[in-house]
């Protein structure tokens, strides 16, 4: 007991002696330092042969908004991928939010090419998922993904040899399954929250621990979170 007490003082003075303890952090290569979690979509296009296509995008966000008029969204995607010729060659695409429920549809849409040699796979035809004809733009929405965005690209950009080419896009309507909605308590009129999407998140690098996971349960919103830990805080 007295050896244990004496180590433990020890090992008190050291930390007081040594400051507040710091968290280990290991530095990893640039490109694989990923943003995690990863939100994920499907993105829809289609040829111009009218074929459609969906594929799984997790580099993809709001890329900016004007006021409550506009929204701008970006989707970064290889140039070897159907669905970048698709978008090269029409300039639109949707932009789709899956819920658990369409996970092995999107599982499957993020592993197989809709062009293999000079065979076309319809992907839509293979999961069971539903184009629907958009109202603005001449891109398949996917009608069993709760949210979907209709997208015009205004703008292109490379990050060089073997990048992802990054597609900005203003977002020209969006249709949200009433189904997801949570009715009125929304603190903006006309922008009901969709709360009821049973969303998902993505840890990408491989290895046991990456993949798709769930969203556990809400934690609060950010107001009531910070003003309970900073009741003195001004805004
Ligand atoms: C979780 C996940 C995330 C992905 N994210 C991207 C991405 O951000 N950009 C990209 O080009 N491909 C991404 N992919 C790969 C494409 O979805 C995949 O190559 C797909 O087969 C392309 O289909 P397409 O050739 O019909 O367009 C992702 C795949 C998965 C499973």
């Amino acid at each position: 007991m007295r050896k244990l007490m004496s180590v433990f003082g020890v090992a008190v003075l050291f930390a007081l002696a040594a400051g507040p303890a710091m968290a280990a952090k290991v530095e990893l290569p640039k490109a694989n330092g990923r943003i995690i979690p990863a939100t994920l979509f499907l993105v829809g296009t289609s040829d111009k042969e009218g074929r459609p296509d969906a594929a799984v995008i997790d580099r993809a966000g709001i890329a900016g908004a004007v006021g409550k008029e506009k929204m701008f969204v970006y989707v970064s995607v290889r140039p070897s991928r159907q669905t970048a010729r698709n978008i090269d060659a029409k300039g639109v695409f949707t932009l789709n939010v899956p819920s658990r429920s369409q996970l092995e549809q999107a599982g499957f849409c993020g592993s197989v090419s809709a062009i293999s040699g000079d065979q076309y796979i319809d992907k839509f035809a293979v999961t069971g998922l539903t184009p629907v004809k958009g109202s603005q733009v001449d891109a398949p929405m996917i009608q069993e993904c709760p949210i979907s965005m209709e997208c015009k690209v205004v703008k292109t950009k490379s990050f060089g040899e073997g990048s992802h080419t990054m597609y900005i896009a203003e977002v020209k309507s969006v249709w949200i399954d009433d189904s997801v909605l949570n009715g009125s308590d929304s603190k903006f009129p006309g922008y009901p929250n969709p709360v009821k999407v049973d969303s998902i998140l993505y840890y990408p690098g491989g290895g046991a621990g990456s993949g798709f996971y769930s969203i556990g349960q809400r934690q609060g919103a950010s107001e009531e979170l910070f003003k309970t830990k900073y009741p003195d805080a001004k805004q």
